[in-house]
């Protein structure tokens, strides 16, 4: 057994010093405890104690053409995330053109079987939609996949028609499951790149140009009205731009049974990073082309107009869960592509997200640590279907926890990280805040800011179905316990309706 002793430990409801005691894979109790005789006990005074990180978005060792595979695979992207603080990574399971579901998620879980060492579960993400799926989709509920996505961008190669995102809305609410979308018109999205290509427009800066908010809007709203006709749980990944966040709010308050997700990227980095108009000439050596290029992404990076915007939607419940969309890609392979529109799509993220959610959500006070928590792990694991195994401190809970040194104050290089990429957008950033220690099914896997040399693999959890009301309601603190402090609070009175 072990106990961590002492720490503040908060959960998505409240905040309280008290000690965490271990018992093999799981949590036995929280309380003010006394150590056991021979027991080990981990001193946590002045640490934050939370529950593991859930990753609800990342994609790892997913082909992306026939000579395009992410730097990171499940043993490097997941050594990433549990040295950052997540314990457990949904990834994006992927139905390739011609292959069943079922083919789909046999590969994924050959992919990450030994080699994650976080614990793992899949959203099936389907490359088109086929009329066979509506029955296929039963059968990966009983793999424990429990929800699934589908594209509205990417034509020509993932983009789903309307009626077919009917036809899935209609098969996935039959079942009670949940579609992640990704909300962008990809037909204007393709006649606006083909436009700017035309112009001689090949530089990364045109990357947003072709990617504006209104079309992430117009197809969140298009998708709202497909979704509504039938009831069916959905939900928005990768949220990245104010007008949409505002369209989620009308949504929800006319009942749609929509969730929302958003990335760190888009709270803290802006479109700055694109630098100015210019066309540089294939293969010549170009720093600013090159930074530009990390930055392409998609959704891409707003305006920073857009950031204050989105921590108000995630302090007042409109946002519900932070993803990553780590999808990495090292600079050799964004360096090779011909112009903006053959630059690979993604960016490294896993290992930050905690640590930027504080920096600059908790620390400047714009969420309390309980949102904090409920963000970045307790509303994942609601709406996933993962609760409360995960995403909480509880007797009988897997002990997954993170010690969290709120005061540790860092600055980002890629030297200090673990994925594959070679590269983060987010360096030379000052963060406040740190992971210190990292409980993975009671394998203490991160010790001192140090990931163990040889972690233990993670294991395959099932997801049942997904539980849309508990992340949809607004985030209550209570003060119970053995308060040595009170946290922030922030004033906010909206409540989004419970659906
Ligand atoms: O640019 C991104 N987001 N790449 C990953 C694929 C996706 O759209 O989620
Ligand atoms: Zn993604």
């Amino acid at each position: 057994m072990m106990m961590l002793q002492g720490g503040l430990v908060v959960s998505a409801h409240d905040e309280r010093v008290a000690d965490v005691r271990l018992d093999g894979e799981t949590i036995l109790e929280v309380g003010r405890l006394t150590p056991h005789e021979g027991e080990t006990v981990l001193d946590c005074t002045g640490m934050l104690v939370m529950p593991g990180g859930i990753e609800s978005h990342c994609h790892l060792d997913l082909e992306c053409g026939p000579e395009l595979t992410t730097a990171d695979d499940f043993a490097t992207g997941t050594r990433s995330a549990l040295a950052g603080g997540t314990t457990t990574v949904i990834d994006f399971a992927t139905q390739f053109h011609g292959q069943s579901l079922a083919q789909g998620l046999a590969r994924w879980h050959e992919k990450a079987a030994g080699k994650a060492v976080t614990d793992y579960a899949f959203h099936l993400a389907m490359t088109q939609w086929q009329p066979s799926f509506a029955t296929e989709l039963a059968d990966m509920v009983a793999e424990g996949v429990t929800s699934f996505k589908l594209y509205l961008a990417y034509r020509h190669s993932m983009m789903v028609e309307d009626d077919e995102v009917l036809a899935a809305l209609t098969a996935s609410a039959a079942l009670g499951t949940t579609i992640g979308f990704h909300c962008e018109n990809g037909r204007i999205i393709d006649a606006l790149t083909q436009r700017e290509l035309a112009a001689g427009h090949t530089g990364a800066y045109y990357h947003q140009v072709v990617h504006p908010p209104e079309l992430e809007r117009e197809s969140l709203v298009r998708l709202g009205a497909i979704a509504d006709l039938v009831g069916a749980d959905h939900y928005i990944v990768h949220l990245s731009a104010a007008a949409t966040a505002a369209e989620v709010r009308a949504a929800r308050a006319r009942g749609s049974r929509l969730v929302a997700e958003t990335c760190p990227q888009y709270l803290v980095l802006d479109d700055t990073a694109y630098g100015q108009p210019r066309a540089p000439l294939p293969g010549e050596e170009d720093g600013e082309e090159l930074a530009a290029r990390i930055a392409v992404m998609s959704p891409p990076l707003r305006a920073a107009a857009d950031q204050e915007a989105l921590w108000a939607a995630l302090a007042d419940g409109t946002l519900s869960f932070v993803g990553t969309d780590h999808c990495s890609f090292t600079l050799e392979q964004k360096a090779a592509a011909a112009d903006f529109a053959a630059v690979p799509n993604g960016a490294p993220g896993l290992e930050l997200r905690l640590a930027l959610l504080h920096s600059f959500g908790v620390v400047p006070g714009r969420i309390s640590r309980s949102r904090f928590v409920e963000v970045t792990s307790t509303n994942a694991a609601r709406y996933f279907g993962l609760h409360p195994r995960k995403g909480e401190l509880a007797p009988g809970s897997d002990a997954d926890v993170v010690v969290f040194d709120p005061q540790a104050r860092w600055t980002v290089s890629h030297d200090l990280l673990h994925d594959a990429a070679g590269h983060t957008p987010y360096a030379g950033l000052q963060l406040t805040g740190r992971v210190r220690d990292v409980f993975r099914g009671g394998h203490h896997m991160v010790r001192g800011a140090e990931l163990v040399a040889d972690p233990p693999p993670g294991r395959f959890v099932r997801c049942e179905l997904p539980s849309p009301v508990d992340v949809t309601k607004h985030p209550l603190a209570s003060d119970e316990g053995d308060v040595d402090f009170v946290p922030e609070r922030l004033g906010l009175t909206a409540r989004t309706p419970t659906l």
